[in-house]
């Protein structure tokens, strides 16, 4: 499974064995390239970054660092290697082997499916472009360009997929994928968190915390796909996802920690003295990016949730390891969950599981971010700090499935009026014009190698056994 780097496009799918596709891929490759720069990094195109490619994919052994400028990345088309005896682990077809061809009844499902996962990578690389103007380090400038070339391979990955197996529709739709832009009036992208602005690198920490991790989970979810490359090509995506979930996570604890030591420093314990980020700040952005993510996983009852289960083009996370699970056809199974009814009150619904399969996966999603919480919480503790973090309640700020539209308070405790809502969501539960103007103010570019804003704390360690101070970016 090495990957063919003599050619225009890298690959380990055999190209240079289909012709018509690989020129179809190469009149893809200069339309993308003008759509990276029209809409990539901004300013620091010419920049030398310390970026991994992938040279295999095998397990440990698939990244080579070296200094790249980003225009020059080889963006490639990589699958992990196929398994002949792979079979179906769940749904109607349960034990029959994977297809390798898309099947014509599931052809309209499987396109949307690759469409919108697809949709989302170059929408990430539009709403992050400014950032690099507003580094804290070099070390975190290199992550920020290292998620957004990665994302941008994403993007082929799919367009890959559309070309080989959904013909002139197919090519049609990977066209798209380049012409639609993030908040863009007339033609956006197709989810909403993919047209909210990523102003600060509160904002970027965030997403790649939440919107990346749902990502995680929406390609764990086709990673378990019978459509074979679909399945095999996520899995490729998802060991480079766990890169931007660490840049997100870390990032986030390195941010709490430096404010819980700024809390001790500052008169008053007042951080913005000392150009830190107030923790009040932190949890509204938690607010509206953690209530954004939800919605991205759909209702809780839904029948095409359950007809991509059944069907088996998209499973459960981790579902192959479940597959001893006595439910593994979704069958004789039920979930339980939460629905106001007409008069305000709260009653619980049981809906058979396939239905639910949106539900499940938000639900592992939600474990997930947990567990990142009470590491947060933790770093608060050491550093001293009495105040914790808290995600808001699934009930807070929805616009998809029971809660929608409901006007919660983050706690999820009380209902307010849509007045109230809108009003307290503006000045009280995310962060304010004021406040956003004051992250900006503190967010001045460092560029120093080894040096760090204050607002932030450096990392554990550095990147591919680099020390911290490592000249990450070499800006030209
Ligand atoms: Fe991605
Ligand atoms: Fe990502």
């Amino acid at each position: 499974m090495k990957v063919d780097y003599k050619t225009s496009i890298p690959n380990n799918v055999n190209l240079s064995d289909d012709k018509k596709l690989q020129r179809a891929l190469e009149r893809w490759l200069p339309d993308y390239a003008d759509w990276w720069m029209e809409v990539g990094p901004a300013g620091f195109q010419q920049s030398d970054v310390y970026l991994r490619t992938a040279i295999s994919v095998e397990r440990g052994g698939w990244a080579h660092f070296d200094y790249v400028k980003m225009p020059e990345y080889r963006w490639g088309i990589f699958m992990t290697p196929l398994e002949e005896e792979r079979k179906i682990q769940y749904g109607d077809f349960i034990g029959q082997k994977v297809w390798q061809d898309v099947p014509g009844e599931y052809r309209k499902e499987l396109k949307r499916l690759i469409v919108t996962q697809g949709d989302t990578e170059p929408a990430s690389v539009e709403q992050q472009s400014l950032l690099g103007r507003m580094s804290p380090s070099l070390y975190d400038m290199r992550n920020l360009f290292q998620v957004n070339v990665e994302e941008g391979r994403h993007l082929w990955a799919m367009v890959f997929l559309l070309h080989r197996h959904f013909g002139r529709d197919g090519r049609e739709e990977a066209h798209d994928l380049l012409t639609r832009r993030s908040a863009h009036s007339d033609h956006p992208r197709m989810l909403d968190t993919f047209n909210e602005p990523v102003l600060n690198w509160l904002d970027f920490f965030c997403f790649a915390m939440f919107t990346d991790r749902d990502g995680k989970y929406q390609l764990a979810a086709l990673a378990e796909s019978a459509f074979d490359p679909l399945s095999r090509t996520c899995q490729f995506m998802l060991t480079e996802e766990a890169h931007h979930l660490f840049v997100g996570e870390t990032g986030l604890a390195r941010i709490i920690r430096r404010t819980a030591q700024l809390m001790k420093e500052a008169p008053g314990g007042d951080v913005r003295k000392l150009a830190g980020i107030p923790l009040e700040t932190i949890q509204k952005t938690f607010n509206y990016w953690f209530s954004s993510c939800l919605d991205l996983f759909g209702g809780e009852d839904s029948s095409n949730a359950a007809s991509y289960f059944s069907s088996a083009l998209k499973g459960r996370f981790n579902e192959t390891n479940r597959k001893k699970h006595p439910n593994a056809s979704g069958l004789d199974a039920f979930y339980d969950y939460t629905i106001i009814d007409d008069k305000g009150h709260e009653i619980s619904r049981e809906i058979p599981m396939r239905r639910a399969m949106n539900a499940i996966l938000r639900d592992d999603y939600i474990a997930d971010c947990t567990r990142a919480l009470v590491k947060w919480n933790k770093v608060l503790e050491e550093e001293g700090a009495e105040q914790r973090l808290a995600l808001p309640s699934e009930k807070f700020n929805r616009k998809i499935g029971v809660f929608a539209n409901m006007c919660f308070t983050p706690d999820g405790k009380y209902r307010v009026s849509e007045k109230d809502f809108e009003r307290r969501c503006k000045e009280e539960w995310f962060p304010t014009e004021e406040e956003k103007n004051y992250i900006t103010s503190v967010m001045t570019p460092v560029t120093e190698p080894g040096q760090f804003a204050n607002w932030i704390s450096p990392p554990a360690k550095g990147i591919d056994g680099r020390p911290i101070e490592f000249e990450y970016v070499k800006i030209h």
